[in-house]
């Protein structure tokens, strides 16, 4: 495994290997676990050769989220990079001119609900570095996790509007045996919210199920998770159930693809988590 730490070195250690083989790339910054593992087995199952950069990026930060408590453990996660098998760790000091960048992207229509109406300017600073990235890597195949469905339905559009040759695929959640979600974050729970954290994925299930019984009433999904919220002591942040591509609010629940979505503080813990809806109808996830 070789490691580069700027984009002139990653750019000359990966030129000459490009022809006739495939680049599988995994954006990450770092802080790795179980969830990143899966889509670096995703990508190395894809093409030839894996890169995973590992960049924490101040531009998706928010002036009330603090850059500087991020976790940086890139020691472990060279470790873990190694061991499953990744062929190249971008790890660069910065993506951004000393000023910050004067020319950035915007998502636009997708990144004004769920997570982006209480982060403005996240997905503005995820599709910026995430072309950058493109844009050096200059991969085949992109993998992103869909615990993150709104960024995932974002890049893909990105993709497709700027007319980018990458293939992007989604990588389905990994979870605790409970049910949680995989993320950095679980590991600021105590032990009590980590107990009651379970209830966000319980939440989806039990819309998920009530769904597959025929309930096509958006509100009765929306109330029996609420009620399972509440009662773990969680109040959503949002709940909704949205039509996967364009994220559109649902009014109702017919043969079109839809997802619900989770975003909710267990103590200061903000957690996100979204699944399918009807999972026995075609077009959720492939229709994307
Ligand atoms: O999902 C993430 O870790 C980040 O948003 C990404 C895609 C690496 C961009 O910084």
């Amino acid at each position: 495994m070789r490691v580069a730490r700027t984009s002139a070195e990653i750019r000359r250690q990966l030129k000459p290997l490009r022809a006739g083989k495939t680049i599988a790339f995994v954006p990450t910054m770092g802080c790795l676990h179980e969830g990143h593992l899966s889509l670096i087995k995703k990508a190395r199952s894809a093409a030839d050769i894996v890169v995973v950069s590992i960049y924490v990026n101040p531009l998706q930060f928010g002036p009330n989220e603090d850059l500087d408590k991020y976790p940086r453990t890139y020691d472990a996660d060279s470790r873990l990079c190694a061991d499953a098998g990744v062929d190249f760790i971008f790890h660069p000091e910065t993506l951004y001119p000393a000023n910050g960048p004067k020319v950035t992207l915007k998502a636009e229509k997708l990144s004004d609900c769920l997570c982006g109406a209480s982060r403005p300017g996240h997905f503005d600073g995820v599709v910026t570095v995430v072309n950058i990235l493109f844009n050096i890597v200059q991969p085949d195949i992109a993998i992103f996790g869909e615990k993150d469905w709104q960024q995932l339905a974002i890049i893909r559009r990105m993709v497709s509007d700027l007319q980018m040759p990458i293939e992007i695929i989604g990588a389905e959640t990994v979870r605790e045996a409970d049910g949680l979600a995989k993320s950095s974050r679980n590991r600021y729970l105590s032990d009590a919210e980590r107990a009651y954290a379970v209830a966000v994925s319980q939440a989806l299930l039990a819309m998920q199920k009530l769904a597959e019984s025929g309930e096509t009433d958006i509100e009765a999904l929306k109330n029996e998770a609420n009620s399972i919220l509440l009662a773990a002591g969680i109040a959503a942040e949002y709940l909704d159930i949205r039509n996967p591509v364009s994220l559109k609010n649902k009014r109702k629940l017919n043969q079109q693809p839809a997802r619900a979505f989770i975003a909710a503080r267990v103590g200061e813990t903000r957690l996100i988590d979204n699944m399918p809806v009807l999972t026995g109808h075609a077009n959720t996830e492939e229709s994307l």
